[in-house]
């Protein structure tokens, strides 16, 4: 049995919901499991929708692979896109993100 690893979500109310999940799968699939609000999620990881952006906190976006060029090019249209945006779906969950935390947007486009 795999040790869980915690993932952080945060509203943009400043709530906090804390998930413990298996370090495999995505951070948009631990949203989704665990009923976490504001992760869409449209079109099930296909890096097409970006309706699951979030901001990762700044701590943890270094961490973070680099984005793959789809990933980039959805994030660049999005209008509330910031430095530490990412598509949570593009995040794979690995041991070493344990205690990862990242907020989601006002709404997702
Ligand atoms: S779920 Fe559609 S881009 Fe992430």
């Amino acid at each position: 049995m795999t040790d869980k690893i915690q993932i952080t979500f945060r509203d943009p109310a400043g709530q906090e919901n804390t998930v413990s999940v298996e370090p495999r799968g995505t951070v948009m699939e631990a949203a989704v499991m665990n009923n976490v609000g504001g992760i869409i999620a449209e079109c099930g990881g296909g890096c097409s929708c970006a309706t699951c952006h979030v901001y990762v906190d700044p701590e943890w976006f270094a961490a973070l692979p680099e984005p793959d060029p789809t990933e980039s090019e959805l994030v660049e249209f999005l209008e509330d896109a910031r430095p530490c945006s990412r598509l949570s779906c593009q995040i794979q969950l690995v041991p070493e993100l344990d205690g990862l935390t990242v907020q989601t947007p006002d709404q997702q486009n």
